[in-house]
């Protein structure tokens, strides 16, 4: 018997907590352990539509728009500091594309624009997004650690959300130095370690709900409140080790989170700060050295 089925008969009106309902049912179906990757985002595509919703596939145009629309009213660091247009007429890989969202931005930018997933629905959703909206953009659907696309191929890569995901991080990376021409950049975003997500809702899991005396860690306790089979979290010394390690220099790394204040209450000033230091997220700015 599941965690879930277990809450589901103790609070019969309870939903079931759609992120281990989700791992419980992914890794039943899947074949391996990057199978289990992708099956849990086949069963919850980013659609932005809540996780516990049964419907949550977007139809039409305007749809897809209010998608943009929500990312970027949620998102202050894509909506300040990443510049879409600076992007016209480059070759850009969008890894890990989800609906496309960013995708069908940098599109109507007029950047060139390639856009990957491991998943039949991101694929589908984004070349759906695209071709309902006239935007112009190649949809293909490859795993990140291993991609069908040629060397040197793009003048930047950018990869939102995604490659924390993912069975393994740095062969991921490898994969985005090898498509990179020497001088391109990137800009990923993965969960940020040092957050205050990562302890207060990993303490609440371990200590309130008493996960602690069944061996779990704050490590597993993420299964409870994150998207994704897997989630890794990672410090910022790591994950500029990660990129050093296969070829890539990280330019800037930068905390963030969502647009909703990091604590209850907390405004402005000192709400940034909080999320400067001890954000969800974190996004590395990254460039794959000449020579
Ligand atoms: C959190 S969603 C982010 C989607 C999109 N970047 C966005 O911001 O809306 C993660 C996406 O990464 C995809 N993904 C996860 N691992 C991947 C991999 N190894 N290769 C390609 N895509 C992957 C998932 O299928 C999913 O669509």
């Amino acid at each position: 018997m599941t965690e879930s089925d277990t809450d589901a008969r103790a609070h019969p009106r309870k939903p079931a907590n759609p992120f281990l309902a989700t791992r419980n049912e992914a890794g039943r179906a899947a074949r391996s352990a990057q199978d289990r990757n992708r099956m849990w985002w086949e069963l919850k595509p980013m659609t932005y539509a809540p996780w516990e919703e049964d419907d949550r596939l977007p139809q039409d145009a305007a749809a897809f728009e209010a998608m943009e629309r929500y990312l970027l009213a949620k998102s202050p660091f894509l909506r300040e500091r990443f510049d879409a247009a600076a992007q016209k007429g480059r070759r850009v890989l969008d890894l890990g594309c989800g609906s496309g969202v960013l995708s069908c931005l940098l599109a109507k930018h007029r950047a060139e624009v390639t856009a990957v997933d491991i998943t039949e629905q991101g694929t589908r959703l984004a070349r759906q997004n695209a071709a309902l909206r006239g935007l112009p953009i190649r949809v293909v659907r490859t795993d990140a650690e291993a991609m069908g696309l040629a060397d040197q191929s793009f003048d930047f890569v950018l990869s939102w959300g995604v490659l924390h995901h993912s069975e393994s991080t740095e062969r991921a990376l490898a994969e985005v130095r090898r498509v990179l021409r020497p001088g391109g950049r990137g800009m990923m975003m993965v969960y940020h370690r040092n957050s205050l997500v990562y302890y207060l809702k990993g303490l609440y899991w371990l200590l309130l709900r008493g996960r602690i005396i069944r061996g779990e860690s704050l490590d597993s306790v993420t299964d409870r409140y994150a998207d994704g089979y897997y989630h890794r979290h990672f410090g910022r010394r790591e994950l500029a080790a990660c990129l050093r390690g296969v070829g890539l220099e990280p330019v800037r790394l930068t905390a963030t989170q969502q647009q909703e204040p990091i604590l209850p209450g907390l405004r402005g000033k000192l709400d940034e700060a909080l999320k400067a230091r001890l954000g969800w997220y974190l996004v590395a700015e990254f460039v794959r050295p000449k020579g």
